[in-house]
């Protein structure tokens, strides 16, 4: 069958394809641990399931307003004054999507172009590389190192600026490293986009599962140019609501304009029920304990996995500062794609290898599956490369 050129280069989600595939051996009857999925394991959080029901029971049946509901539009203005230090955003500057990913493609889609370069710092979240090429831009990958820490420098950024040059895309913490960006780092990169007018996309989804404080540094913790800053976040991660599928853009309102009539032809925007459960779990009087609570047992979960696999010679690790994911650097090769399937193969584990990551050798676990799983993943892991 001939598809169009839109599509033609389009590689499907590698992560969302391992975790079909151990879902399906699972179905089969096999015993399989599936450390490969980018959710968290928690159930909705309370205020969450009730405004949803009573959504739902309302009988409101009608389209949302595009850019989101008026409430959760406000509740996301707040939550964001409220958890940085300098944003000043109102429910003007807050696009409300279907997920982060939606976010992400609407952002992508209206602020570049053919002939547009975007730096992408690997290791990276294929979906970058994907919604940038889908706007027929051309993303640039900055490469980094594990041994720093997989940060990104000044110079680098600098030696691969173009005067094509029109987007950064930052992820601190990082999917799939965990690693976090110090405000220092956050403070240097802000400052040299604005010098070059580079478009800041920070992709801040694990934000607030940051294992040193009460929130990784922001974008909006740094000085920044309001003007060229798209901050995406919501709450399938730090709220582990990822199947409500509600994620939101703060960007400039000509912005936010933009982004809400491309959405306005392609989904009509986010479910209804959806955007009353997440207005109801952002302006929660419980908020902050909800999301301290899921990060103490996330903590304790990172620390169990590290412990357990620190010891395996094959392997090489850190107790990454955020989100939820160990990122384990293979010692004996840097063919991550045969380990995971052998890995999947002869041990029921399923990790997604490095390669779509861009840093082949590495493996990416999730750590936030029940300390059952956990602890059978690990003790797994440890058999295959014992
Ligand atoms: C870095 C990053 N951004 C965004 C998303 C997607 O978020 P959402 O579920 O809101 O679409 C993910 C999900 O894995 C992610 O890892």
């Amino acid at each position: 069958m001939r598809f169009s050129k839109n599509i033609v280069s389009l590689v499907p989600s590698a992560t969302l394809a391992i975790s079909a595939r151990a879902k399906q051996m699972r179905a089969a009857g096999e015993s399989v641990i599936d450390l490969s999925a980018g959710e968290p394991s928690f159930p909705t959080p309370e205020p969450g399931i009730e405004a949803g029901i009573d959504y739902v029971r309302s009988g409101k049946a009608g389209y949302p307003p595009t850019p989101g509901i008026q409430a959760l539009r406000e509740a996301v203005a707040s939550y964001v004054s409220e958890t940085t230090a300098h944003a000043q955003v109102e429910p003007a500057n807050v696009l409300i999507s279907a997920g982060v990913k939606q976010a992400l493609f609407n952002a992508s889609f209206c602020l570049f172009e053919s002939g547009d370069e975007v730096l992408v710092p690997a290791p990276y979240w294929p979906t970058y590389q994907a919604t940038i090429e889908l706007a027929k831009a051309t993303p640039v990958v900055v490469p980094t190192e594990w041994e720093d820490g997989f940060r990104i420098d000044i110079e680098a950024l600098e030696r691969l600026r173009s005067p094509n040059t029109r987007g950064l895309l930052l992820n601190s913490p990082s999917n799939p490293s965990g690693e976090v960006y110090d405000r220092d780092l956050m403070a240097e990169v802000s400052a040299w986009a604005a010098a070059n007018g580079i478009w800041i996309i920070s992709d801040e989804i694990y934000r607030r599962l940051y294992y040193e404080g009460d929130s990784a540094p922001s974008i909006y913790d740094v000085p920044h140019e309001p003007g060229r800053v798209v901050h995406l976040d919501g709450i399938s991660k730090a709220f582990s609501m990822p199947g409500w599928r509600i994620g939101y853009a703060v960007a400039p309102e000509e912005v936010v304009k933009k982004m809400s009539a491309l959405q306005s032809q392609t989904t009509s925007g986010a479910a209804g029920p959806s955007q009353a459960a997440a207005a109801a779990v952002l302006s929660s009087p419980q908020r902050d304990d909800i999301v301290r609570d899921f990060r103490d047992i996330l903590r304790r979960r990172r620390d169990a996995a590290v412990d357990a696999l620190s010891g395996v010679s094959a392997l090489e690790l850190r107790a990454p500062a955020g989100a939820i994911y160990l990122y384990v650097r293979l010692t004996e090769t840097s063919d991550s794609m045969s380990v995971a399937e052998q890995l999947l193969v002869q041990e029921g584990v399923a990790t997604i290898p490095g390669e779509p990551f861009g840093t082949p050798g590495f493996l990416r676990l999730n750590y936030s599956v029940s300390d059952e799983e956990l602890a059978e993943g690990l003790s797994r892991i440890r058999t295959f490369f014992s």
